[in-house]
């Protein structure tokens, strides 16, 4: 019968049409979306804290708040009862502040939205680039100018292999890790870097295990 023979070939149709929207639409967001690249995301968080006042402005040191990046392979962020430190007195009327002042009222803490987020399968430590002299900017960019907090570097696997094949010219002395704006000419930080990778015992390594254990 020829008209279900055509009805079938429509329906074909409308499905294949169909599909191949659906595979655009999901390739366009896969691949375009800033989550899935991370550079340049920042999503809106429920209190609109900026790093450029508090570490730009007010010089705060990073462990201020984020206490166990040097101890731990976790970068905590601060609990509210930092922030109440300051503004206990400070702003405590702006409704800015209001997420805040529920959080401690009701003892909670802050519901803030990750930036930063590996898949699980690779495995990451703060503590052991803090002491092997990689400063917080190679890989975060210069927080002290963010009014809101954003991704800059892929953190994708070429990234991290660039430095760990050859960490010299990325090394800096340890105590200048926190140091957003600590600077060398090119030549003269490759000298020091391939005597701070000797001193600090660093092996030039892609070794899979490394990061996939
Ligand atoms: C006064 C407290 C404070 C200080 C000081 C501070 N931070 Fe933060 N940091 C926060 C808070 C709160 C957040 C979560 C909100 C946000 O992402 O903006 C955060 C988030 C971050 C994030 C993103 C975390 C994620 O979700 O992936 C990075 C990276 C970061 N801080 C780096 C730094 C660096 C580097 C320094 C020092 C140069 C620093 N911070 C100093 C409070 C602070
Ligand atoms: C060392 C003191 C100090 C600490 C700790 C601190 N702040 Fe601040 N904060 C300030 C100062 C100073 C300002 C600027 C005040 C002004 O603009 O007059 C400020 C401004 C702000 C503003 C801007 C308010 C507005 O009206 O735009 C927000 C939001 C804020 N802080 C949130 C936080 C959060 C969240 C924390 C904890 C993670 C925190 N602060 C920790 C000192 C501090
Ligand atoms: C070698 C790259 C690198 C360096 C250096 C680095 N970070 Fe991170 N940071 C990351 C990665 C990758 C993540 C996401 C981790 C995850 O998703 O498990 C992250 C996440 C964070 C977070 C969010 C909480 C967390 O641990 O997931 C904070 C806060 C943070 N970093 C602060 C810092 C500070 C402060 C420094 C400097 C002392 C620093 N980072 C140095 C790569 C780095
Ligand atoms: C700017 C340089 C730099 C970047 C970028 C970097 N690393 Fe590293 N990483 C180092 C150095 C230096 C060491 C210390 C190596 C040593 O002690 O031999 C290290 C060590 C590590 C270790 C511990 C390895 C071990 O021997 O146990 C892990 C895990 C790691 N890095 C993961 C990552 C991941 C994942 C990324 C990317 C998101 C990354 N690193 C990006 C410089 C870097
Ligand atoms: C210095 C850390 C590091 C080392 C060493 C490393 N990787 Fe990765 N790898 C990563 C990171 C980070 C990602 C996640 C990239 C992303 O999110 O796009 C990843 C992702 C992957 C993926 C998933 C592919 C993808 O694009 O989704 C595979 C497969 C992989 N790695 C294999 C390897 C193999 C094989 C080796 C050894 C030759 C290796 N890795 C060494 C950090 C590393």
């Amino acid at each position: 019968m020829p008209s279900e023979k055509s009805g079938n070939f429509y329906l074909n149709l409308i499905i294949s049409v169909g599909l191949i929207v659906a595979c655009g639409v999901w390739f366009v967001w896969y691949y375009v979306a800033p989550e899935y690249y991370g550079v340049g995301y920042a999503p809106v968080q429920p209190i609109p804290f900026a790093h450029a006042i508090h570490v730009g402005a007010l010089k705060l040191d990073c462990r201020y708040c984020h206490t166990d990046v040097d101890k731990s392979w976790y970068a905590n962020l601060p609990d509210s009862k930092t922030c109440m430190n300051c503004h206990q007195e400070l702003l405590p009327e702006t409704p800015r502040l209001k997420v805040l002042f529920d959080s401690v009222k009701k003892n909670e803490p802050i519901p803030w939205i990750k930036v930063h987020d590996l898949p699980d399968y690779v495995y990451f430590n703060h503590e052991i680039h803090v002491h092997s002299g990689v400063g917080c900017v190679e890989c975060h960019g210069r927080v002290d100018k963010m009014v809101r907090t954003q991704q800059v570097k892929s953190l994708s696997m070429a990234f991290c292999l660039a430095c760990h094949r050859n960490p010299a010219s990325y090394l800096r002395p340890p105590a200048k890790v926190y140091d957003m704006t600590w600077s060398m000419d090119d030549e003269a930080r490759l000298e020091l870097g391939r005597k701070l990778q000797e001193e600090l015992n660093i092996v030039a390594s892609d070794d899979c295990s490394d990061c996939h254990r």
